[in-house]
């Protein structure tokens, strides 16, 4: 299967392109990448494709079945809809788009085309949440009330000025940034309950005084520019009622608080479980004899990216429904705006 990598920065060198060379059956015909020397120096890393600048010369190309859309967040939408209504399959990278309008209208083209749109939350293809959803759904946490979710660093702002803090092109910062990956694990192992009510306030408070933020390394850092902007949130509060479990939010990609704090702590009256972002779990129960245990599940782990990247490939030749089909994680981007709009108005929201 041919398909073209669109965006040749961090995560398509990172995931998306590795894993890619590795699945069995795909071949990347082209690397595309407004700044040619990126598309350049991915052909000539990888030994493979072409490099375009313009990726409407992929959409072209009848033989390019699925492409990965690894752009900053602002034109996602208009590839994932151009490639779509050009027949080609889309794993586009998270978060959807800046705004719900826009996931909308992804939306929409996608049930027009019937082509596949799968966005990048890859923890859906985590081992460790694959298991937790078992443990929810065996019922070994009984009822699951409230899952607290914190997704709080030191100094993490990435990129700063550079893309992920513009607003005009990320839609958001810590919360659409980061906060899209907790959200999406908390709706995937509780059984995607439907959002009411979301109040929340997003604090845009160290990293504006951009040449005075002390930090020690940045992701994407080769997209600093102190010159540039930074008008999104650094951290966020949130109470979302669902009508499964309330989901309490705090995030921080900076925070006067010199603790990493990534984990998110789903509660339930049998028994509850701590995801630590990134790696394993902790199981915390009472056995029957009346005793508090808890249990740290020991198992391999597989890349999720190249998980992810291998169940596209499957979706695009089967047709396949994967558990990141835009259909089923849109409600995540419905809670992100719902956070932003109240937080501007200051009130709580009802959807
Ligand atoms: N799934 C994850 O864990 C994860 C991790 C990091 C980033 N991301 C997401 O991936 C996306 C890219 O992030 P990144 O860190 O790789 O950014 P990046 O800036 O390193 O790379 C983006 C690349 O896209 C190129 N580009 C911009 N507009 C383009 C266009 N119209 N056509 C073709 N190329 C274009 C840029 O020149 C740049 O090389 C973002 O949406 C981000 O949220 C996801």
């Amino acid at each position: 299967m041919k398909v073209a990598v669109i965006g040749c920065g961090n995560i398509a060198n990172a995931a998306h392109i590795p894993a890619y060379l590795k699945a069995p059956g795909a071949e990347i015909k082209y690397f595309c990448d407004i700044l040619p020397e990126r598309a350049e120096k991915a052909v000539r890393d990888y030994a493979c494709g072409t490099a375009v600048t313009d990726y409407r010369a992929v959409l072209a190309d009848p033989e390019v079945e699925a492409v990965s859309i690894c752009t900053p967040n602002n034109v996602h939408p208009g590839i994932a809809i151009d490639a779509m209504r050009a027949g080609k399959h889309v794993l586009c990278e998270k978060p959807a788009a800046r705004t719900w309008d826009e996931v909308v209208e992804m939306l929409k083209v996608q049930r027009e085309t019937g082509m596949t749109l799968n966005i990048g939350v890859v923890n859906r293809f985590n081992d460790s949440v694959r298991r937790i959803k078992q443990y929810i759904d065996a019922g070994k946490l009984g009822n699951i009330y409230h899952v607290y979710v914190s997704f709080r660093a030191h100094r993490s702002i990435p990129g700063l000025g550079g893309a992920f803090t513009t607003k005009a092109i990320a839609g958001g910062g810590a919360l659409i940034d980061w906060g899209v990956h907790y959200l999406d694990i908390v709706m995937y192992c509780t059984g995607d309950p439907k959002p009411v009510t979301v109040s929340g306030e997003t604090f845009c408070k160290l990293g504006k005084d951009m040449k005075n933020y002390a930090y020690t390394s940045m992701w994407s850092e080769n997209t600093k520019d102190l010159n540039g902007t930074y008008d999104v949130d650094d951290s966020v509060a949130a109470l979302i009622r669902t009508e499964g479990p309330v989901i309490t939010v705090h995030g921080a990609w900076a925070q006067n608080i010199g603790v990493k704090e990534t984990y998110i702590d789903f509660m339930g009256d049998r028994g509850g479980i701590r995801l630590d972002y990134g790696g394993g779990f902790t199981y915390y129960s009472v056995d029957e004899f009346g005793a508090l245990v808890s249990v740290k599940p020991q198992f391999p782990m597989s890349n999720m990216y190249e998980n992810e990247i291998n169940a596209f490939l499957r979706s695009v030749r089967t047709g396949e429904k994967l558990p990141s089909h835009i259909e089923t994680v849109a409600v995540t981007a419905r809670m992100m705006q719902a956070i932003y709009d109240s937080s501007e108005s200051h009130a709580e929201v009802r959807l």
